[in-house]
């Protein structure tokens, strides 16, 4: 696919039912401003917040709303509207709206056309925070995401119902910045949740370290890589250029990501002095502390005196080392303490200890699912305080700490 200038493109809007939309009409004017075609459809709840005449008028084109309109089917059918943009924006992207795309539904024009599109799809969600929050629109997202849609915001912040969180509509300028880049940027990364961290340099690590005892044995722990690679996923999402560092793990390579693989601490501290200068260090790796001072080059065999005793030295802390770097330490330094006991306490020691800037913090402790499974519940411990984040899966644990990376450099000169 080639690239499309915004002020050639054609596109295809679907606007959802929610108190959002009258920022579309907002969004139809920018767009049309910088020379895009606007094809507006709208949703039954849609016209319940914004009159189709508002959107016909500032697109300057018929609004379709109607599956089976026999005038609109005869002047333009459903398949041919779905296929003749070069981009599809769903706008405000309710909840419900989500749910019947993930399910694959096309039980109204706009279901229809997003079944019905080879294009590319844009949406920018907007709901009450807990129903954004809610396991089921968080599977439908992450099942849509693994589709291939792409996502703008949501923002967070004060909500028309009076709650405070994420889920407010990306505002119209984000989203315009989304599909400019959507369509700059046609086989590129899915998430366009802007560009904000174009231009900036991301070393992630993840996963486990091995310690070698001899050629077949090693120390080692229970760390997945999930998380690490996540951060390293949306990073790139948010525009960055990523230096993924990670031990040996099962799950696939992120795309766009430059990924060194290491097995020890002292590979990946190598790896990551290696891989400066850098805008930021995301510390997701769970490093083995301790290695045996001496390995064996051959392997240890049973012999009559029994077990053998490991004598142990301890490992750098690449985290405290680059947070402490005198030249060269990142802007921004974010490391991760799992603990089985006392989180907050023990993270707090680990802010002050390792000198860097976020910490974030999660149970580990006998019954949670961090290691190895798919979510996780995280406490952020910085300067300014704790923040409770509710229980997420790894992957908008990683989007939510990509946005607030983006917000530390912003602050940063
Ligand atoms: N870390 C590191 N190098 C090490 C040990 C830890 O860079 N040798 C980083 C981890 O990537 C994580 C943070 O330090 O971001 C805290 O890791 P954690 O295992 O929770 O803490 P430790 O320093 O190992 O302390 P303890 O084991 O006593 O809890």
């Amino acid at each position: 696919m080639t690239p499309i200038p915004i002020s050639a493109a054609r596109v295809l809007l679907i606007i959802g039912g929610g108190i959002a939309a009258y920022k579309s009409l907002e969004l139809i004017r920018r767009l049309r401003d910088q020379g895009a075609s606007v094809q507006v459809v709208m949703t039954a709840s849609a016209r319940e917040f914004i009159t189709p005449l508002s959107a016909s008028t500032l697109s300057g084109q018929p609004v379709r709303h109607d599956l089976f309109s026999l005038t609109d089917e005869a002047l333009i059918g459903h398949i041919e509207l779905s296929r003749s943009a070069d981009l599809v924006v769903v706008a405000p992207a309710t909840a419900n709206l989500l749910a019947r795309m993930t399910g694959g539904l096309a039980d109204d024009l706009a279901t229809t056309l997003l079944l019905a599109t080879d294009k590319r799809v844009l949406v920018a969600p907007a709901m009450n925070v807990r129903m954004w929050l809610h396991p089921a629109t968080q599977r439908n997202i992450d099942q849509l995401k693994a589709d291939g849609v792409a996502f703008v915001g949501p923002d967070e912040g004060p909500m028309a119902c009076g709650e405070y969180g994420p889920g407010r509509m990306a505002e119209p300028t984000a989203i315009v910045e989304a599909i400019e880049a959507a369509l700059a940027r046609p086989g590129d990364s899915q998430d366009f949740d802007g560009v904000a961290l174009s231009g900036r340099h991301v070393i992630v690590t993840s996963g486990p370290t091995y310690e070698p005892i001899d050629p077949v044995r090693f120390i080692g722990n229970r760390s997945s890589g999930r998380q690490g690679h996540a951060i390293a996923q949306a990073a790139v999402g948010a525009g960055a250029k990523v230096t993924l560092i990670t031990g040996p793990v099962a799950v696939p390579d992120p795309p766009g990501v430059t990924v060194v693989r290491v097995e020890t601490a002292r590979e990946m501290q190598a790896a990551v002095e290696a891989a400066l200068p850098a805008d930021a260090f995301i510390s997701a790796a769970a490093v083995a502390d301790w290695r045996v001072d001496r390995v064996e080059t051959e392997k240890i065999k049973k012999g009559e005196y029994g077990a053998p005793t490991l004598h142990l030295v301890e490992n750098p802390d690449i985290l405290a080392g680059v947070s402490k770097k005198t030249s060269q330490r990142p802007s921004v330094v974010i490391g991760f303490a799992a603990e089985t006991e006392q989180v907050v306490a023990h993270a707090k020691t680990k802010l002050r200890r390792k000198g860097c800037d976020l910490i974030i913090a999660n149970s580990v402790a006998k019954g949670t699912t961090t290691f190895g499974g798919d979510s996780n519940e995280v406490l952020v411990i910085s300067a300014d305080g704790i923040e409770s984040w509710p229980a997420m899966t790894k992957i908008s644990v990683a989007e939510r700490i990509v946005a607030r990376l983006a917000t530390e450099l912003a602050k940063r000169p």
